[in-house]
């Protein structure tokens, strides 16, 4: 088999975090070309920082790391130490990362991987605001030529908002980003709030997790028990949502996901209701399909998948 082509984008945040521990467990089946950070969860400084920790404890100083945008296209940078702590990824201890800083901007690096790729070959997996993404395709859209697909997480449907009761973090800290992402005309896959609650963090699952004596394990118990204290706490349920790991799941096993294809816009005017995902589920709009919903998945599958390719890294430790 060949590996698939990458790029993932993210703002570690915990669950990023895992996303790429899971993404790296994974060399096979993905070949992560670029990781490229943008301000989100936490500043830029802290995202790039976390996410080349991630490639150290990951055995993987060889994975490049790029550091994007450090704030959304139009608005303000919102943040969200509330949920993950002011490092972003508190609940493991944190040390100066080994893997460099890539002196390249990380648009700079999407676009040049884009357009030296063949068509339709490598995969954006944004699990962040999609600044960078947007910022990329509004500065050479022809990139988009050689998008396979882009596999995101954010928006909210049935489950509502989790940072505004319209809106999910992603989608509101930059709207304007999401807009220009789902209007691409490349295939696209949102995991979204609907599936990621129902992938939830409880006692058993990390205490699973934590009996696997590998580090990325290790880092990955200590940084679900740390995110869970707050989601536990805010949506009344045993353990937190895992968000991001929904879509480096995907690529590895699609069928633990039942996807919906459905037209999805994001609101950009109504501070009420800004970054709201209107997800076309009953195909009432009449607008034409531009993403893929994800609407249902196998948990217990899920977690068995973050198990199982957690454990795969020893005798690497
Ligand atoms: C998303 O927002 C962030 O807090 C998480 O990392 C995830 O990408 C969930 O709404
Ligand atoms: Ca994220």
């Amino acid at each position: 088999m060949t590996a698939r082509p990458i790029i993932i984008d993210c703002d570690p945040g915990q669950d990023d975090a895992i996303n790429l521990l899971l993404a790296l467990a994974a060399p096979d089946e993905l070949k992560v070309l670029g990781i490229t950070t943008v301000a989100g969860n936490v500043p830029l400084a802290l995202t790039e920082r976390n996410a080349r920790l991630m490639c150290d404890i990951a055995g993987r100083t060889d994975v490049p790391v790029f550091a994007g945008s450090d704030k959304p296209l139009q608005r303000s940078l919102i943040t969200a130490e509330n949920v993950h702590g002011r490092s972003g990824i508190d609940g493991i201890d944190i040390v100066p990362p080994v893997t460099p800083l890539q002196p390249m901007h990380a648009i700079d690096f999407i676009i040049e991987k884009l357009e030296s790729a063949a068509l339709e070959s490598v995969t954006l997996v944004p699990t962040g605001p999609l600044t960078n993404i947007a910022a990329a395709i509004s500065r050479q859209p022809s990139i988009l030529e050689a998008v396979r697909e882009i596999v995101l997480m954010g928006g909210a449907m049935r489950q509502g908002g989790n940072t505004t009761p319209s809106a999910e973090f992603n989608m509101l800290v930059d709207p304007h980003a999401a807009k220009i992402v789902l209007a691409c005309g490349r295939p696209i896959v949102a995991m979204g709030l609907d599936v990621t609650h129902k992938v939830l963090a409880n006692s058993a699952r990390v205490a699973r997790i934590r009996a696997i004596d590998t580090a990325p394990a290790r880092a990955t118990a200590g940084m679900l028990e740390y995110f869970s204290r707050h989601d536990s706490k805010k949506y009344g349920k045993d353990g937190a949502p895992l968000h991001d790991p929904c879509t480096i799941a995907w690529l590895l096993q699609p069928n633990l996901f039942e996807t919906r294809h459905c037209n999805i816009e994001i609101e950009v005017e109504s501070e009420l209701t800004m970054g709201h995902t209107a997800v076309d589920f009953w195909g009432v709009s009449g607008r034409a399909a531009n993403a893929h919903w994800a609407c249902d998945v196998d948990a217990e599958g899920f977690y068995e998948l973050l198990s199982n390719r957690l454990a795969a890294y020893e005798g690497t430790q």
